[in-house]
């Protein structure tokens, strides 16, 4: 069958597909603990429900504005405002279906043809995918382990070229969970402004920082490097709503118009009802935010040291999102895999564990383990990890 070239360059996420193979083996009886979870495991607070509900009952069933509800998008910049001291005027706001269609708009509106965008390593799998369906290039900088996963202003400069568009942070980052400090973010702010390069500020991990470490927006910086940042956020992390699909952008009027334009040719608008629950999500309590953070601390407090107490694996202690990712790559040594690839595969196949390899990241040593999930589920899979590896060495 003859189609697109573009969906032919498209790689499939990595997330997805070791997802897949754990849901077959259970399907076929095996007893998987799944480590590859991409969303809270809690269910959306019980009043954003009740919103929901109560907007579909008042009849709030139609078409919105293509982007937003007026009402959304002032609750957006009060959040805005009130949490990050950051001002943006409704028009500076467009809410779409997820962040993800969101960043996908926005490379569309952004990207001619062979622009370059540069995207530090390890990178949340979706960005150069969606760089390429908007005929842009993504040029990768690695954000080496020795520097927390972080890239530097002189990695940066070097990368820059005349073809350079934009800049992606994940900060904090999906699949490390590093948090760039205000000084980091100021000389990376510093260095995009001089060279007249967008900056994707991709900060849908914000509400989930641990043990005292705070999130600062690269917005946050000075007036000049806000009028350059395009920032990106949502509830699907925050408030455990994934499945509602509400992210927004906030940036230059003139970019959100564009996006506006491009989704009212192509979504129409987020879903009515959706969009009324994130009205209350916001404009409620923030309760349940701060008890899932809290519980996802805990989490890592347990965990990390189990992890690190097996042979062969060495990881940075996560400041945020609900992700570790260790090196692996002298545990697959250890007990004679090839590469790391080949031992997540083992893990899933033998342990019974699945996690994610982070070859699909640009991280091809590491691996990516959700804690996502109970700390029973979590005890146990890293007690079979661990047997894992010490049988096998
Ligand atoms: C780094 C990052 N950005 C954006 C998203 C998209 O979030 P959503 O489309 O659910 O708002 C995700 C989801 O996994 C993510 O990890």
């Amino acid at each position: 069958m003859k189609l697109a070239n573009r969906v032919a360059a498209l790689t499939p996420s990595s997330t997805l597909a070791i997802t897949a193979k754990a849901k077959e083996l259970k399907a076929e009886g095996h007893d998987v603990i799944g480590l590859g979870a991409g969303e809270p495991d809690f269910n959306t607070p019980d009043h954003i429900i009740e919103a929901a509900i109560k907007a579909m009952k008042e009849g709030h069933t139609k078409y919105t504005p293509s982007a937003g509800l007026p009402a959304l998008k002032q609750a957006i910049c009060k959040k805005l405002l009130n949490d990050q001291q950051l001002a943006y005027k409704p028009n500076e706001v467009i809410v779409g279906t997820g962040a993800k269609f969101v960043l996908y708009a926005l490379f569309q509106v952004l990207l001619n043809k062979g622009d370059e965008v540069i995207i530090p390593t390890p990178y949340w799998v979706s960005y150069p995918e969606q760089v390429k369906l908007a005929e842009g290039i993504p040029v990768y900088v690695d954000g080496k382990e020795e520097n927390n996963f972080k890239v530097t202003v002189e990695q940066l400069e070097a990368a820059i070229t005349d073809k350079t568009v934009a800049l992606i942070i994940n900060s904090p980052s999906n699949p490390t969970g590093m948090l760039y400090s205000k000084e980091e973010l100021q000389a990376i702010g510093e260095l995009c402004v001089k060279h007249n390069i967008w900056i994707v500020s991709d900060e849908i991990y914000e509400k989930l920082v641990y043990f005292g470490a705070t999130h600062a927006s690269i917005a946050q910086v000075s007036e000049d490097v806000k009028a350059k940042t395009i920032i990106i956020n949502g509830l699907s992390k925050s408030h455990s709503m994934t499945g509602w699909r509400i992210g927004y952008a906030a940036g230059p009027q003139e970019i959100i118009k564009s996006m506006t334009d491009l989704s009212s040719h192509s979504t129409s608008n987020p879903t009515s009802v959706a969009q009324y629950a994130a009205i209350a999500a916001y404009e409620g309590t923030q309760e349940p935010v701060e008890t899932m953070r809290q519980a996802f601390e805990q989490r890592l407090d347990v965990i990390y040291n189990k992890l690190v107490s097996i042979p062969g694996i060495s990881c940075i202690k996560p400041q945020g999102a609900f992700y570790l990712f260790p090196n692996a790559e002298k545990c697959a040594e250890l007990t004679g895999y090839e590469n790391v690839d080949d031992f997540a595969k083992a893990l899933l196949e033998e342990a019974l564990v699945a996690v994610v390899p982070g070859s699909g990241f640009g991280a091809p040593n590491n691996i990516r383990l959700s804690y996502a999930t109970s700390l029973e589920q979590l005890e146990e899979a890293i007690k079979r990890i661990h047997k894992f590896v010490e049988d096998k060495m």
